[in-house]
This record gives C-alpha cells, structure tokens and sequence, in this order.
C-alpha cells in the first residue's frame, strides 16, 4: 500500500505591514475595536506589481528544499486560490510551473477559498494513494487586497496577501501517513461570503465595477457564527472517527480569520494555547494562504518537529470546510 506522507512547508510573508493605524485613516473604526473584535494588529500587503503566483513560487521555492525533492521529480501542482493571476486562464498554479522552472507537469487551481489548502492536502492525498502521482506540491496563494473594496468598513480590515506550500509525497512506512482528510460545502450558504461581479454570470462591465461587485461581500455576523459552529463540529468528528483525544495533537492550526473565533473553537474542543497556533494577529486572514502560513511560523519558531501530529481545521466562503490530520514527515 502506499501512503502520502506531508514532508514539508513552506511560506512567503510580503514584507510591507499595513497596520490598523492605517485603517483608522481610511475607514471609521479604531486599532482598538479592530483588536479587540478580531485580534489583528496588522496584516501584509503585496506589491501592486507582485501577483499570487510570485508569492506562491516563492513559498513554493522554500517548500521543495526543505523536501530535499528535485524539481523535476514534482508530477502534480495545485494551487488553491480565489484571487488568481488570470480570472479564467491560465491558472495560477500553471503560471507557478513556469516561474519555478518544472518540466511539463499536471498543474490546475482549486477554488474552495479559505478552505483550499486543506482541500488540496485531500487530492494530493487521493492522487498518492491512487498511484497516479508520487510528489505533490501543494500551495494556497492569496491576494485579497486586489479584491477589497476599501469603503466597506465591516469587511477591509480583516484580509491581507501571502502564500503557503507544501511538499506531499508517496511513502511506503504506514507511520508517516496522513491520517485523514475530510472535506465539504454547502452551497445553500453562498450568500455569505460572495464576489457578486466579474464572473460569467455578471461579466466586468462599468456597472460592475462601479458597484463594486467584484470586491468580496461578507455578512460578517453570520459568518462567524457558523465558523465557530462548523470548525468545533468538523474536528470532533475528526478526532471521534480516529478515537483521538485532544491529548493527541500536538499542533492545532485553525483557519486565521478571526482570534473570537479561534478562541471559541479551542475552548469547545479543550486546546490549549500552547497546542494553538494563531498568527492571525500578524497577518489577518490570508484565506487559503493562512493555514499554511501558519504553520510556516509554527515550524520556524521551532515548534514543529519531525513526529508531531498536526491538525487543520478550515472554514470558508461556498461555503466550504474541512480538516486535515497528518504526523509531519520531513525526509531528515
Ligand atoms: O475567512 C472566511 C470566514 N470569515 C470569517 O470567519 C469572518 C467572520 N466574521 C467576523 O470576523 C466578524 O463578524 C467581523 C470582525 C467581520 C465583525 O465583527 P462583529 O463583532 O460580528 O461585528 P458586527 O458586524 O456585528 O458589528 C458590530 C458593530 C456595528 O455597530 P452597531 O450597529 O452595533 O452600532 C458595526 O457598525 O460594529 C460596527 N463596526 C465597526 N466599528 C468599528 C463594523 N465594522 C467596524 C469597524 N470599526 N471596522
């Protein structure tokens, strides 16, 4: 039997920091009540020029040497984004390839917004398993500041740009496979979390733009209700299926949007702080690119070790979720 075996991760933090000062200077709101609604102190803003396939090849560069893979020995490439280079094509992950030098390989994009990372975590699982491919790397790629309308006050302050990567690959050693991965949506709920315009449906045109309705909508209130509720259930049924206590995780790296919300979830399930990572308070939400990011930092904090048993618990616009449980394999 093969196994998919997560090797490693990678991430790219644009170095320019949009703080809630700076909001206080463009929308009505306060350091104060962004923080103490949200827990971002501050969130990072890519170069105008800089796309999501610039960030994603960078995170991606760093995922594959900490790998210790070749380039040429990576088959699949699956970028998960909602701001992509292209609206239609090609897709960013296509873009990724090329700007990282791969010979010709299987690349395409997943739309699951925040949860994309963990659904691509699914497929390269699936495409490992099946025996179809043997070295997966994975990326969340994100660029919400191209999608912000800054005037909607609810709404702005909370996303900022990054990437995240990872290698997955084959494995024969049952002790260095993902566990589980468990993905789902529900559309009935697209309402919430929505860009209205630019799309088939609603083609760029002067009214579009106008009305802004290629900008993300968010019904922040209900949002967060559900969030809490889906991340608690997701995982309890995570952990039940495997017979798992919280006990057995080391790492718990909730979907960044929000620490209310991320304080919530860990207080439901009994994580405590040590075993949660939050950096939502340095980078916003970063949607797809924000459990990756996040476990970027936890690894380069030192925290992440070889063995430990990691936990995704995501939560996004479709909406969709999902939860990923996996023992971290690095190579060495
Ligand atoms: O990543 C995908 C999933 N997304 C999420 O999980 C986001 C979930 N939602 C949230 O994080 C929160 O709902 C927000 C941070 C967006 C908003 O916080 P809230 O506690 O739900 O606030 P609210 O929308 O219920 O608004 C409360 C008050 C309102 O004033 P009144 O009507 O009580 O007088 C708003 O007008 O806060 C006001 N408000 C603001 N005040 C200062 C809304 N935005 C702001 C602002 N600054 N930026």
């Amino acid at each position: 039997m093969t196994y998919a075996a997560f090797r490693s991760i990678g991430a790219y933090i644009p170095p320019k920091i949009m703080t809630n000062a700076d909001f206080e200077k463009i929308i009505d709101t306060s350091d104060e009540w962004i923080t103490k609604r949200t827990g971002i102190k501050e969130r990072r803003i890519s170069e105008k020029n800089e796309a999501p396939s610039d960030m994603g090849a960078k995170a991606a560069e760093l995922a594959i040497q900490r790998a210790g893979i070749n380039k040429e020995d990576i088959d699949l490439v699956i970028c998960a984004t909602v701001t992509p280079d292209f609206l239609c094509m090609p897709s960013t992950a296509c873009v990724i390839a090329s700007k990282l030098g791969l010979p010709p390989v299987m690349a395409y994009d997943i739309s699951a917004a925040c949860t994309g990372f963990v659904y691509a975590t699914s497929v390269a699982k699936a495409f490992i398993e099946s025996g179809m491919k043997k070295n997966v790397l994975i990326i969340g790629a994100e660029k919400y500041t191209s999608i912000l309308d800054y005037t909607d006050r609810g709404t702005c302050f909370i996303f900022g740009d990054g990437a995240g990567a990872a290698i997955i690959s084959a494995t024969e050693n049952k002790d260095e496979a993902i566990v589980d991965v468990n993905c789902s949506s529900d559309g009935n709920y697209d309402d919430l979390i929505k860009t209205p315009g630019g799309g088939s449906l609603n083609p760029c045109s002067q009214e579009v733009l106008d009305a802004k309705m290629a900008c993300i909508k968010m019904k922040g209130n209900e949002t967060f209700k559900l969030a809490v509720k889906t991340l608690t259930s997701d995982v309890q049924v995570m952990m039940k299926k495997h017979n798992l206590s919280n006990d057995d995780i080391d790492h718990f790296i909730p979907h960044q949007a929000n620490y209310r919300i991320i304080k919530a979830v860990g207080d439901a399930l009994g994580m405590n702080e040590e075993q949660t990572v939050v950096t939502v308070d340095k980078y916003g939400n970063t949607s797809a690119a924000s459990i990756p990011m996040a476990m970027n930092y936890a690894y380069e904090q030192g925290k992440i070790k070889k063995g430990d048993m990691v936990l995704f618990d995501a939560f996004g616009g479709g909406l969709t979720w999902g939860s990923a449980l996996f023992k971290f394999s690095p190579n060495n």
